[in-house]
């Protein structure tokens, strides 16, 4: 156990916290094979220390085939060997707590990799037998040739693949990633293990996979034939009442150790109200607030999410957090000015990211994360937005890796466009990402402007940005903060919080700022006033 004692209530450091995203097969590459490993994240960790950040959440470095970016799990107790092993997780672990950042590891418990030990049981075992019923096999339809309903992938395609003896089993993503049947009391035992396994280690919490596709609906129903979409969010195998036994369960798992360890759901349900749920005082402690991040660079749509979700959150006693960018979704800065905004749900299916404004697109993209740090409660940055990154539209399809792509014969492009590994430095083979410019996905030759040691002091540099917002968000305790309205026109978002007057410029024309000491400009003010897709803060004492 961790020997860090346990706050007050209402005052656990993810209430407040910002949270930073680390996907390690892009982070930094210690060992040179072109991923990404718990060695390179060690080594940068005094980075993300310098940026200012209160944690980092690593995405699965488990054990696993990686079809599915580590989202495959094998082995929940191993770190995989491209990866680094398990000293690599517990000297990670420990630098990251001498710096004094927290560490939020993934847990993926909708489903297995189809290598998981027990899935491998489960092909050799008999239809009916103990070994298939922890996960989902059903008989076919017809002849036994039609699979058990209509469900499709969210990755494309039916849910359901057919074995040698003709069961067929379920998986809501890829085929190698089969749904476990968490009806089956052998499945939640599991899980307590996994949990305890990583908490007597340290981490100070989890970021749980799809936490609203744990239990089906009942005799797994059709899907409604009208609402078949890929990804459909309200359905018989998402957003079932019965998950939240199962969070109520780990909160007492986590309530046994000390440190405000905490749970945050990855649950794409709708609307708010749903999503808060998860966060009810005997849950999980945070949700992404994916509301947040589908909504368009609207001013009204932007006031009304951000009302919705402090009074949602608030009504169960949670704070709201924020997000706009993650490893399944296009990046922000690009997202944000495309024209028309496209639909991301879990944003697995880009098919249209073509040009967005490169000038525009920079400028959204820092105006809304100016927008978001302002905001009280809990913040996730993703790695490589700190320095501007846009998704990348071009990757050859030769190179393309998610299987999202593969699955629909590259009808949707899938996420790699914004997994390509971070540029570090910007004469380094590779940008620094690995030692010997090796990278499992091809990076831009364009990136060397976006390296970290191209930025890092840099006045008006986008690293420089966040570092400064991150700076006077916890100066002046935003996070901890309030919003109160301010009316500074219809294309204005504008608020403050304790002494700081927030204006994020969402239209055309210029609007006005409050007199006041200016603390923060997403982009170089020209005059006391905020042109289009600008940010500012400005110090207004009462
Ligand atoms: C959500 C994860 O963020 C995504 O990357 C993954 O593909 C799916 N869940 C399936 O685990």
């Amino acid at each position: 156990m961790s020997d860090a004692t346990t706050t007050q209530p209402g005052a656990e450091w993810w209430r407040t916290a910002v949270i930073y995203q680390v996907y390690p097969r892009s982070f930094a590459d210690a060992s040179g094979d072109g991923v990404g490993d718990l060695a390179g994240i060690a080594d940068r960790l005094p980075h993300l220390q310098a940026l200012g950040v209160d944690a980092v959440w690593l995405s699965p470095f488990y054990r696993s085939p990686q079809h599915d970016g580590g989202y495959d799990v094998a082995d929940y107790r191993d770190v995989d060997p491209l990866f680094g092993t398990l000293a690599d997780a517990d000297r990670l672990l420990a630098e990251a707590h001498d710096l004094g950042l927290k560490v939020v590891v993934d847990l993926v418990p909708n489903h297995t990799s189809n290598e998981h030990e027990w899935f491998q049981e489960a092909l050799r075992a008999a239809p009916g037998s103990p070994e298939r019923a922890r996960y989902i096999f059903r008989p076919g339809t017809g002849d036994g040739s039609e699979p058990p309903n209509n469900w499709q992938s969210v990755f494309g395609g039916p849910a359901w693949t057919r074995v040698a003896d003709g069961e067929w089993y379920l998986h809501i993503f890829d085929t190698s990633q089969p749904d476990l049947d968490w009806l089956n009391p052998e499945v939640p035992a599991m899980f307590d293990d996994v949990l305890r396994f990583w908490l007597d280690r340290g981490v100070d919490g989890f970021r749980v996979d799809v936490a609203h596709g744990l239990m089906k609906a009942p005799g797994l129903p059709d899907v409604d034939e009208d609402a078949i979409t890929t990804g459909s969010m309200e359905s018989p195998f998402f957003g079932q009442e019965s998950v939240h036994e199962v969070y109520r369960r780990w909160h007492e798992v986590l309530a046994e150790y000390d440190g405000d360890r905490m749970l945050c759901a990855e649950a794409w349900v709708h609307p708010l109200e749903k999503m808060a749920r998860f966060v009810r005082p005997d849950e999980m402690h945070q949700a992404f607030n994916f509301v947040y991040l589908e909504t368009p660079w609207d001013a009204r749509r932007l006031r009304q999410v951000i009302d919705e979700s402090i009074a949602e959150f608030g009504a169960v006693g949670a704070p709201s957090t924020w997000v706009l960018s993650n490893h399944d979704t296009i990046r922000h800065r690009t997202r944000l000015a495309l024209v028309p905004q496209p639909p991301h749900g879990v944003g697995i299916g880009p098919t249209s990211v073509s040009k967005a404004d490169a000038e525009v697109s920079l400028r959204r993209g820092r105006a809304a994360t100016a927008l978001m740090l302002a905001l009280p409660g809990g913040a996730y940055v993703y790695q490589g937005e700190e320095l501007g990154l846009p998704e990348v539209v071009d990757i050859p399809a030769e190179a393309r890796q998610d299987p999202t792509f593969h699955r629909t014969n590259g009808e949707m492009w899938g996420r790699d466009g914004c997994r390509v590994p971070i540029p570090w430095e910007a004469d380094a083979p590779g940008y620094g990402f690995s030692p010997n410019g090796a990278s499992w996905l091809p990076q831009p030759a364009s990136w060397a402007t976006y390296a970290r040691d191209a930025q890092v002091g840099v006045p008006g540099s986008t690293l420089e940005l966040y570092t400064e917002a991150l700076r006077l968000r916890r100066e002046h305790a935003l996070g901890a903060g309030t919003v109160e309205w301010i009316d500074a026109g219809p294309d204005a978002v504008a608020f403050r919080n304790g002494d700081v007057v927030v204006i994020a410029n969402v239209g055309h024309d210029a609007i006005d700022l409050p007199a006041g000491e200016l603390l923060l400009a997403s982009t170089e003010l020209h005059a006391a006033s905020l042109r289009a897709d600008e940010t500012a803060w400005v110090r207004v004492p009462r």
